[in-house]
């Protein structure tokens, strides 16, 4: 990376099952210990039209109504992480999307046994994390 380009940026959630469990301070320090810098984070609840609004590409889906009742249950964790290939070192860290199927050492793999409350949100690219991060903080541009 050259010095006039701004690290990498990503859109990470640490969803309402995470908080309940208590399980918040478990996910920061995992992506701290990893060397990424938390640029923002805010504690927020969502309403129905943000959870529509940050799941666009899912709005239509069969598995989109419980998983819109589970991400406004309670309040989650919005984070924007920076640093070298973070999409992909994050996306990594939380492993695959079912709990019950993704490798040990990863957060969803060690910590969570369901394929809808599996702790973790983390843009997918970087359009996603554009995209996302224009929706959860505008103000970082
Ligand atoms: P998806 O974008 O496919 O997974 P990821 O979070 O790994 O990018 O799906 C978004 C969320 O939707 C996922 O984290 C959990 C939920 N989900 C379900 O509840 N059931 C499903 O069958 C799938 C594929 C996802
Ligand atoms: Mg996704």
């Amino acid at each position: 990376m050259s010095s006039t380009s701004p690290a990498e940026r990503s859109l990470v959630l640490i969803k309402p099952d995470a908080v309940r469990r208590g399980l918040v301070g478990e996910i920061l320090s995992r992506f701290e210990r990893k060397g990424l810098r938390v640029e923002a984070m805010e504690t927020r609840t969502l309403d129905g039209d943000f959870a529509d609004q940050h799941y666009a590409e899912h709005v239509d889906k069969p598995f989109y109504p419980p998983l819109k009742a589970f991400m406004t249950s309670g309040p989650l964790v919005a984070l924007v992480l920076s640093g070298d290939q973070v999409i992909e070192v994050v996306r990594g860290m939380i492993g695959s999307t079912d709990g019950r199927k993704a490798a040990a050492g990863t957060i969803r793999g060690d910590l969570s046994l369901s394929n809808r409350e599996n702790l973790v949100h983390a843009s997918d690219s970087t359009d996603s994390a554009k995209r996302e991060i224009g929706l959860w903080f505008p103000e970082l541009g």
